[in-house]
């Protein structure tokens, strides 16, 4: 309903009333609710610093505190009467606050804006998120260190181009996921230090001329420091988009894993069951057990592109400071936010109701010549050009074709018709075993080096002893 502009706090200027569909058209209250305990927070000791520099009384003070305090009581009972009318989160609740203490009230918004104000609480919002991401991503990256040690020593193809490439370890595997979310984790950490900076205090966009203390505040709400120039807080939203692109990784990295999940539970891999738990069934075809969780994850990554691609789009060609446009920030990081961290916990409970077949993921290490790398190497060890080796070991993978048999089916005789330095010692080279086992340079395949890696690993995500 439309109202009175009178009843609005910026009314003054205005004789005519707010078109009813202007209001619905701007209010973000349905989503900025959200913010409510940032506002609050950033209310408090916004006003603790007013008052240490003589703009408002003790007594104010006191009552701006208890009154706010009251409101966030209300806002998580739920009986909190949020109104499209008064547009925003901000409004909403300094609105409520002046209905319910009166003149105090009226004194909050001194010195300060809500081009300001959305920056912090945005700014203290996204904080939040970060470190509940970096939990997140430590549940997901326990599950893979868990994984690596369960499946310690056992062996699966490694793929390029989808076709089977080298032996590797499962665990060799799971680790290059460690190692992928442990890089997301430290971009949402290095994140985290442009976001903790308080914009408080720009006001609009220039400052205020009340004496105010930017560091109290800043220091009041945790943050590390204040931003340098007022235009700068009031029309930045870099962190954002950079909060949005750290999300956009991490769906990536999941949607990868995702693929992998959704192939390897396939028939035609049968690598890996999915517990029924995480599994959904068709309402036709009655022996179907789909992959939905990764499907989802997978699918979902659309949508968090999406939310990257509308904050860039939102802020290129943007004149500085605040323009309005800035409130559509919300809804695409928001959104982010939840796709990503949904996803990444349903990831971390799935991991840990996964099951490798690992007699077919070995199995499938037997065909398609996958040591044939090896059997080049070896000939380069005893002084054969690689280029001249990659020739001879090719011409010997031609000839196994047409036999339709693998490298190891061969005598010795019969490789040794391809070079005269290989010796009887071949036959290990050509084992999978072998071929894992000798990748032992640095982030290599062998045993010994992925059992490095997964103690460091457990050292690091205290797993274990
Ligand atoms: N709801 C607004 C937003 O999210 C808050 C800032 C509004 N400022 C203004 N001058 N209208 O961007």
């Amino acid at each position: 309903m439309a109202k009175e502009n009178s009843e609005k706090l910026w009314g003054g200027r205005f004789e005519g009333t707010t078109a009813a569909s202007v209001e619905a058209f701007t209010a973000s209250i349905q989503y900025d609710s959200r913010l409510y305990r940032y506002d609050i927070a950033g209310s408090k000791a916004h006003a603790t610093m007013l008052a240490a520099n003589g703009l408002l009384s003790k007594d104010e003070l006191a009552s701006i505190t208890d009154g706010l305090t009251a409101i966030e009581t209300d806002i998580e009972a739920g009986t909190f009467p949020f109104k499209s009318e008064l547009e925003d989160i901000h409004m909403n609740i300094e609105k409520a606050l002046i209905d319910s203490i009166g003149p105090a009230g009226a004194k909050l918004h001194s010195a300060r804006s809500r081009n300001d104000q959305i920056a912090l609480d945005f700014r203290m919002y996204l904080r939040d998120e970060c470190d509940r991401f970096v939990e997140l991503l430590d549940e997901v990256r326990r599950a893979f260190v868990t994984l690596a040690r369960t499946y310690m020593g056992q062996i699966m193809p490694g793929y390029t181009h989808l076709q089977r490439a080298q032996p590797v370890l499962i665990s060799h595997h799971m680790m290059a996921y460690f190692e992928m979310f442990g890089r997301d984790r430290e971009r949402i950490i290095d994140c985290r230090k442009r976001i903790n900076i308080s914009p408080l205090g720009a006001a609009a966009m220039a400052g205020t001329g009340l004496p105010i203390d930017r560091e109290m505040v800043a220091g009041l709400l945790g943050f590390d420091g204040v931003t340098a120039n007022s235009m700068d807080s009031s029309g930045d939203r870099d962190f954002a988009i950079e909060f949005t692109s750290c999300c956009t990784l991490i769906q990536l990295h999941l949607s990868r894993l995702s693929e992998e999940l959704v192939l390897w539970s396939s028939q035609e891999f049968s690598f890996v069951q999915i517990s029924d738990k995480f599994c959904t069934g068709s309402s036709i075809m009655p022996q179907k057990k789909n992959p939905d969780i990764p499907e989802l994850i997978r699918g979902k990554s659309g949508r968090v592109v999406g939310s990257l691609m509308s904050l860039i789009t939102l802020v290129k060609g943007l004149p500085l400071t605040y323009n309005r446009d800035l409130q559509e920030d919300k809804e695409p990081v928001f959104d982010a936010v939840d796709t990503v961290s949904a996803s990444m916990a349903i990831m971390a409970e799935m991991l840990s109701n996964l099951d490798f077949n690992t007699e077919r993921m070995e199995e499938a290490t037997r065909t398609g010549f996958m040591t044939a790398t090896d059997l080049a190497d070896y000939l380069v060890l005893h002084d054969v050009p690689f280029r001249e080796a990659h020739g001879i070991v090719g011409k010997a993978v031609a000839t196994c074709i047409a036999r339709g048999c693998e490298l190891t089916d061969l005598s010795l005789v019969e490789i040794q018709e391809f070079s005269n330095v290989i010796d009887k010692d071949i036959f290990e080279v050509l084992s999978v075993e072998g071929s894992v086992n000798s990748r032992i340079s640095t982030g290599g395949t062998a045993t010994q080096r992925v059992e490095e890696a997964v103690h460091a690993a457990e050292i690091l995500m205290g797993i274990g002893e």
